[in-house]
Formats: structure tokens, C-alpha cells, sequence
């Protein structure tokens, strides 16, 4: 037998409703947002990933899919999504005439090769969204208002927790900081952190590995390495979060697992039973991104949520979500005689809007009813050889077992008028 690979799942039965679900909440929002969907190919250039995500970041120095194609090309599965966006962006020179910011989101696999555990998976689905072409504090706010009322409107209770890694002058100043504050302790850092030091001293913060070790709890904090400019566009930006009532906590630890961002980084954490304090999604700034792949200095904002953990979270608190396991009608036949007749009204109906189903398996009627059952109809509909002649039919209310007799081409008013 041929089974599913590791790290990987299949989605069915209730769980596909639940995500149906939750997809339709993700476009109800965009809508009211203003963002447009978009859906970039699954698999890019390698460089893409390597030089915007960042050669020294876990994810492309330890999780890409990387292979050649048949071509000799060095491809890349898409691991997220922000790279696939600004590559269309630029690609498309959507820079050159740009008279209102492009707002889009997307909702797709993403591939990592991690260890799977719960909420964390080899592949996965993230909603994402992407706020190009304004610097302004209200771009970096419709994002993380855009993630914060996705969160609320699904019925969970979050916390934001945000940093700022300031401008280039800024983050520069803190990365010499960090320099020369790990450098005595080199000896003492696993051995990813030791290749760190001088390449990316950020990510040793990120260090799983290290992350409880007062060498880390006691590293310079980024705060107090903002430059006046950066540092008043973060408290700007924390004012316009107390007018929105948006929730934040400060966390000065907080740098990011990718290269590109700088000024705001927030991720999302919500305390669920059983599983504990789980990040849920992601994002920042990304000012010097779009110029990294060779288009013009663009700014722009953006995050992304993990379906994985947001659907365990809704489940471990516990949280309804409403499915609809039932159908409107079930429309049964006693003989092949009526079998035209119910291929017909079966579409009719289903057509008019009602979730409508039949007997694919000539199940005769003491099975049909059953069907119906376990369908969960809420109306039946029998055909039988007599009624038609009058062009009727029964109808049948499953909950209080009346029936009527109801000519066929009144049966859609009738069925509005009672479902
Ligand atoms: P990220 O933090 O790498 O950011 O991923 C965002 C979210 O995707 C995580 O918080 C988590 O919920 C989910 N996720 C990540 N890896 C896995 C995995 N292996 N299995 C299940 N879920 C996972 C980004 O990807 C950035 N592109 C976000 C962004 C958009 N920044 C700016 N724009």
C-alpha cells in the first residue's frame, strides 16, 4: 500500500468543512480590506528563496525543497509566500505606475522540511497578505489589524507581541552590538550559533538550540539600538494600536526566523488548552526586500497565518464552528419509471439553491429512507408512478413526518416557503 508522506495530510469529511469555513471568513475579511486574492506557482527559482528569505535563516539553509528539474534548473518549493508576491510585483514592473498600493492575499501550500509535530508540518497551508508600496504607519496597521479581527472573528482570543528592528542604520548598529557581545561567549553557543555570529548575529537570538541560556536572556535588546526616527515611528505605531484597541504585548526578544524585515515584527501566540502558548502567525516590514530582487526601493508590510495550528487551536478551545452537515431534500423514486423524473427535479431544484440529493445506487425505498436519514434531509421528496400522472408529488417533512401532495412545478415556491 502506498501511504501519504511524512509530514504530510490529507483533508476530508468534517475537517474540509471546517476549512471551508474558515477560507470563507479569510475572503470576508479581505473583501472589507480591500485585498485582492493571488495565487503565485508552487515552485520558484531557488535564488528567489536564497536571497530573499536569506541564505543564513533555518528555513533556506536547512528546510527548502530543493531539487534540479529535468532541465538542469535549480527549483525551489515554495516555502512561503512573500518572495513568490514581490517576485510577481517586480516581474511585472507593477512599480512603474503606481498611483494606490498593491493589496493582496493568498492562501496556499507552502513546503518546509521540518521535524513534523503537532501544528508543525512538512506541508502546509498559509493564509497570507501583502501590503506593498507605503511607508506609512496606517499600511503597517491594516496589516496587523487584517490579523488581529481574522483571529476575532474566528473566536479566538490573541495577543500580538511586537518589536521593532528599525531602519538600516539602526539594525546595523544593533548587529555590531550583538558582535561584540557574543564574541566572549563564543565557546559556550551550539554550533549553528558559532556559524551565526558573523554572518547573522539576529538569528542567534532565534536559536532554539541556545534559547534558554542567560547568554541569550541577557543579549542587547533592539530598542535600545532604534535611532530617533525609528524609534518614534514605534511609538507611533503602539498609539495606533491602543486607538484600535488592537492587543500588544512588547517583546524585545523578538527578531523574526527570516532576513527581510525591519522596523515593525509581530507575531501572533494565543494560550490554548492542552497545547500551551502557540504562535499562529507572523509578519513585519520588509523595506529593503523588493530592491534585494533587483526591483526599485519599494516598501512594503505583510504577514502570514498557519492553518495547521489555527485549526488546532480551534478545536483544543473548544470553539463551534458552524458546519453544515445536513442536505434540504432527499428526492426518492419507487421504481426506474421515475428515474427521469427525479434526474430532473434533483437539477430543478439544485439549480434553485437547494442542497438537494437522490438514490445513485437503486436502493429501492426502504433504503432510500434510510439514505435520507443519514443524510440528514430535511425534506423528502417521493415519486411513484400514480401521482405523476397528476404531474404531483409527495413531499414529506422529515421532522414532523407530514405530508403533502404538491404539483411539480410548484415545488420550488413550496419548498421556499417551508425550508
Ligand atoms: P513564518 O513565521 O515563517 O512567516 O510563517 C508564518 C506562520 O506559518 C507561522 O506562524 C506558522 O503558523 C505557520 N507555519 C510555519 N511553518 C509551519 C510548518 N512547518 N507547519 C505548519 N505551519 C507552519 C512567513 O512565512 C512570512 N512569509 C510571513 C510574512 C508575510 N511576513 C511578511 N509577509
Amino acid at each position: 500500500m502506498i501511504t501519504k508522506q511524512k509530514g504530510t495530510y490529507d483533508i476530508a469529511g468534517v475537517e474540509g468543512k471546517k476549512r471551508e469555513y474558515v477560507n470563507s471568513i479569510i475572503r470576508g475579511i479581505c473583501e472589507k480590506y480591500n485585498y485582492d486574492y493571488i495565487e503565485t506557482p508552487v515552485f520558484e527559482a531557488t535564488e528567489l528563496f536564497h536571497r530573499g528569505v536569506g541564505e543564513t535563516s533555518d528555513l533556506v539553509s536547512k528546510e527548502t525543497y530543493d531539487f534540479t528539474d529535468r532541465g538542469g534548473r535549480n527549483i525551489t518549493l515554495r516555502p512561503e509566500g512573500t518572495a513568490g508576491v514581490v517576485r510577481y510585483f517586480i516581474e511585472n514592473k507593477l512599480y512603474g505606475n503606481m498611483t494606490e498600493p498593491i493589496k493582496v492575499f493568498y492562501n496556499e501550500k507552502m513546503y518546509r522540511y521540518e521535524r513534523p509535530q503537532s501544528g508543525r508540518n512538512r506541508e502546509f497551508t498559509q493564509f497570507g497578505a501583502e501590503f506593498i508600496g507605503s511607508d506609512d504607519i496606517l499600511a503597517d496597521l491594516d496589516i496587523i489589524s487584517l490579523a488581529y479581527q481574522t483571529y476575532t472573528l474566528l473566536g479566538l482570543d490573541v495577543v500580538i507581541k511586537i518589536n521593532s528592528l528599525g531602519d538600516t542604520e539602526s539594525r546595523n548598529n544593533y548587529r555590531k552590538a550583538l558582535i561584540e557581545y557574543f564574541t566572549p561567549h563564543i565557546n559556550n553557543l551550539c554550533e549553528d550559533c558559532k556559524e551565526r555570529l558573523n554572518k547573522n548575529p539576529l538569528r542567534i537570538l532565534d536559536c532554539k538550540v541556545d534559547a534558554s541560556s542567560d547568554i541569550l536572556n541577557n543579549a542587547p535588546k533592539t530598542i535600545d539600538y532604534l535611532n530617533k526616527e525609528s524609534l518614534d515611528r514605534y511609538n507611533k505605531l503602539k498609539e495606533y494600536l491602543d486607538l484600535l484597541e488592537i492587543p500588544y504585548e512588547e517583546d524585545q526578544k523578538l527578531v523574526r526566523g527570516l532576513d527581510y524585515y525591519n522596523h515593525v515584527v509581530f507575531e501572533i501566540y494565543a494560550d490554548i488548552p492542552n497545547v500551551g502558548h502557540l504562535a499562529l502567525g507572523g509578519g513585519g516590514r520588509y523595506n529593503g526586500l523588493i530592491k534585494e530582487l533587483d526591483g526599485p526601493e519599494v516598501p512594503a508590510v505583510g504577514f502570514a497565518m498557519g492553518y495547521d495550528r489555527t485549526m488546532l487551536a480551534l478545536s483544543e478551545a473548544n470553539i463551534n464552528i458552524p458546519i453544515n452537515d445536513s442536505i434540504d431534500v432527499y428526492i426518492m423514486y419507487v421504481s426506474d419509471d421515475e428515474k427521469e423524473t427525479a434526474a430532473y427535479i434533483t437539477q430543478n431544484l439544485r439549480l434553485n439553491g437547494f442542497i438537494c440529493e437522490t438514490d445513485y445506487l437503486n436502493k429501492g425505498l426502504k433504503g432510500e429512507f434510510k439514505s435520507a436519514d443519514r443524510l440528514k434531509a430535511k425534506y423528502l421528496i417521493i415519486l411513484n408512478d400514480k401521482d405523476l400522472e397528476s404531474n404531483e408529488v409527495n413531499v414529506k417533512d422529515n421532522t414532523t413526518k407530514e405530508e403533502e401532495k404538491v404539483n411539480i412545478n410548484d415545488l420550488v415556491e413550496y419548498l421556499d416557503m417551508h425550508l
